[in-house]
C-alpha cells in the first residue's frame, strides 16, 4: 500500500498534464506516512507544489473526519516533515502548509517588486537584517506609476541614492512588523530573514519589476545550508509596528501581554487569521483550543510536550508528542492541546491560526 501510493505520487507530480488525483483519501493513515516520506525530499518547485497541494487536500479531508487518532497522526507527521523547503534564486522559503513561512533572503537579494491582485494579506516579522543592501519597499500603485521608469529604476537598484525611490524604503530593525494588507500596494523586501504570515500561499501577484528573472538557484542551497541558517536565528526582544503615511515611515512600539505567566505578542489579526508570538516559561503550560481554525506553531527555542486533550480536559491516552527547537507543530480544527515547556529555557512559539474555510489554498 505504502510503496504503491509512493509510486503513484512520484509519477503524478512529474506529469503536469495528469489530472487524476492518486488515491490519497482511501487510507489517510498510510497517506500521511507516504507524505512524511516524500515531502522532505528536495525537488524542483513545480513538482513540490503539486505534492504540497495534494498534502493540503488530504489535511482538509482528515479535518472533516473528527478522528482523534488522525488528529494525533497529523501532528506527528508534520513534526517529521518539518518545513517544506523551496529554493529560489534570491533565498530559501521554509513553509508550513497553512501560510506561515520563514524566508532566508540572501545578502542584497529579495522578492520581485510586486502587488497583489487578490485579497492576499502578508505580514512580515523581521528576525534579522543581513549585511549590505537590505530594506522593505512600500508604495501605492499610483506612486509607482508616477515614478517608475525601467532604466532609472535599474540604476537606483544598483547604485541607490535616488530620493524618488529612497522615500519608499524602510530600513528594518529586527523585531519590526510590516503589514501588506491592501490590494495593490507595491512592495518587496531585500536582504532580511523574516517570518511571513499569509492567508494564501500561492503567488497571485503582478510582478512589476523582477530583478531575479534571469538568475538561477544558487548551488549552495541544500537542506544542510538551510539548517545552518536556521541555527543562526535569534528572536529579538523588542517589537515595533511599521507603517507608512503621507510623510514617511512611522514605527510604534508593541507591548507584550502577560496572561497566567505566559507572554503573548499579537503580530497580526485579520479577517481570516491570527498571528502571535507566545513565550512559555520552564515548567509552565499553555492550554490551546483550535475551534474552527487550523493552527501551526514553530518552536523558535526550547522544547515542548504537546498532549491531545478530550473535551473534559483529560489527556487522550498515549497521544503525546515531543517537539524540539525548530520543529513545526500542526493542529486540525476542533482540538484541545496542552503545550508544556519541557526544557530549562523559555519555550518560544510563532503561532498562526487560520479559519478552516480560508486555509490550505
Ligand atoms: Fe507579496
Amino acid at each position: 500500500m505504502i510503496e504503491r501510493l509512493t509510486e503513484e505520487l512520484e509519477s503524478y507530480i512529474v506529469n503536469a498534464a495528469e489530472n487524476k488525483i492518486p488515491g490519497i483519501f482511501d487510507n489517510p493513515t498510510s497517506s500521511l506516512e507516504v507524505f512524511a516520506r516524500v515531502l522532505p525530499v528536495d525537488r524542483p518547485i513545480a513538482e513540490l507544489e503539486r505534492l504540497e497541494s495534494l498534502y493540503k487536500k488530504l489535511l482538509k479531508h482528515i479535518a472533516q473526519l473528527n478522528n482523534p487518532e488522525l488528529v494525533y497522526l497529523v501532528a506527528k507527521t508534520q513534526k517529521e516533515i518539518g518545513f517544506i523547503l523551496k529554493y529560489k534564486p534570491y533565498g530559501i522559503k521554509a513553509s508550513t502548509p497553512l501560510g506561515f513561512s520563514i524566508f532566508f533572503l540572501e545578502n542584497g537579494e529579495g522578492f520581485s517588486f510586486q502587488r497583489h491582485l487578490d485579497t492576499k494579506t502578508e505580514v512580515f516579522y523581521f528576525i534579522e537584517v543581513r549585511p549590505g543592501k537590505s530594506f522593505a519597499f512600500l508604495c501605492s500603485y499610483p506612486e509607482w506609476e508616477a515614478n517608475y521608469r525601467p532604466a532609472l529604476f535599474y540604476e537606483w537598484l544598483v547604485k541607490g541614492d535616488m530620493s524618488i525611490f529612497d522615500r519608499f524604503c524602510h530600513n528594518p530593525e529586527s523585531g519590526d512588523i510590516l503589514k501588506i494588507n491592501k490590494i495593490g500596494l507595491v512592495h518587496t523586501v531585500l536582504g532580511c530573514v523574516m517570518e511571513e504570515y499569509a492567508n494564501v500561499s500561492t503567488d497571485m501577484v503582478d510582478r512589476l519589476y523582477d530583478q531575479n528573472k534571469d538568475n538561477s538557484i544558487p548551488k549552495k542551497f541544500t537542506r544542510e545550508y538551510f539548517q545552518s541558517q536556521l541555527n543562526n536565528i535569534q528572536y529579538p526582544q523588542r517589537n515595533r509596528l511599521v507603517s507608512r503615511n503621507e510623510i514617511g515611515f512611522i514605527s510604534q512600539s508593541l507591548e507584550w501581554m502577560l496572561i497566567n505567566k505566559i507572554k503573548m505578542l499579537s503580530v497580526a489579526e485579520t479577517d481570516t487569521y491570527v498571528a502571535k508570538r507566545v513565550l512559555i516559561p520552564p515548567k509552565e503550560s499553555w492550554q490551546f483550543t483550535s475551534n474552527k481554525r487550523f493552527m501551526s506553531a514553530f518552536i523558535g527555542d526550547g522544547s515542548a510536550r504537546c498532549e491531545l486533550l478530550k473535551q473534559n480536559g483529560l489527556m487522550v491516552t498515549g497521544r503525546k508528542l515531543f517537539l524540539d527547537k525548530h520543529d513545526v507543530f500542526l493542529s486540525l480544527p476542533r482540538c484541545n492541546w496542552r503545550i508544556s515547556n519541557s526544557s530549562e529555557k523559555e519555550l518560544q512559539l510563532s503561532v498562526f491560526e487560520i479559519d478552516e474555510h480560508s486555509s490550505l489554498q
